[in-house]
């Protein structure tokens, strides 16, 4: 078995967590680009199946391909679509989106959510690893009734990444906006491993830079806590 980077690892991990809660399921695994997620869920009895989706031809083939000659033919499945688009989410279902933008991750969840039954939207959970407009993820999942079960920091390549995992659970969370721009999870863990508290001063230093050209990131910082 081929060793993941410490960021797919992570997102690995956080899939093995939320299956034990879930039991038997998918893999839904958005934007599977190379699939090594998918392949590692599938040699490790993760996912009953997984559905690779990729919205360019060549990445989709790429995880077609890893997974076929890995012997896994028949418990997975490639398409070329934008998001979820042709997927049936079923209850049981993990659904993976790593390593792209939030304004993308939300665009393709608000579609994939719209119309789902609140039954399988119930037993479904959300990995998801945003590689930017995190507050804004926040924001969404929080007015859409998803609850942060855990947000894991990982440090790749002098780069942090942070890894959240979601279930629905149909209220809505207030999240203020220190709890937005550096997340509910992770300040609760402030103090408690240095990893985390690393993370938080990394964030502080880039908000202050931000903090020039946004009138919301100075509020933050300056302790207002309310979004207008
Ligand atoms: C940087 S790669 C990330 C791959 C993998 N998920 C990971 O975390 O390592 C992003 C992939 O998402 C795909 N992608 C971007 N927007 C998409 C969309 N709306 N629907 C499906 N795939 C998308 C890109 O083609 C690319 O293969």
């Amino acid at each position: 078995m081929q060793d993941l980077p410490v960021r797919l690892n992570t997102i690995f991990e956080e899939v093995r967590n939320a299956r034990a809660e879930l039991g038997p399921g998918r893999v839904l695994d958005v934007g599977a680009d190379h699939g090594l997620l998918s392949l590692r869920c599938l040699e490790e009895d993760i996912a009953t199946s997984v559905i690779c989706t990729d919205i360019n031809p060549k990445p989709a083939s790429k995880s077609r391909l890893l997974l076929e000659s890995n012997g896994f033919k028949d418990r997975s499945e490639t398409l070329v679509t934008d998001g979820l688009n042709g997927v049936n989410i079923r209850s049981g279902d993990i659904i993976v989106i790593a390593g792209m933008g939030g304004l993308n991750i939300i665009d393709i969840l608000a579609r994939a959510i719209k119309d789902l039954d609140k039954d399988i939207l119930s037993n479904i959970a959300l990995i998801l690893q945003p590689q930017k407009s995190m507050h804004l993820v926040r924001r969404f999942l929080a007015e859409q009734g998803f609850i942060f079960e855990i947000e894991t920091v990982c440090k790749d390549r002098d780069i942090f990444y942070n890894v959240l995992r979601l279930r629905y659970r149909g209220y809505i969370q207030e999240l203020d906006l220190r709890q937005l721009y550096y997340g509910p999870c992770i300040l609760e863990r402030r103090g408690s491993d240095a990893l985390t508290d690393e993370y938080i001063e990394h964030l502080t230093q880039v908000f202050k830079i931000r903090s020039r050209g946004s009138s919301e990131i100075r509020k933050m910082l300056e302790g207002d806590l309310h979004a207008d």
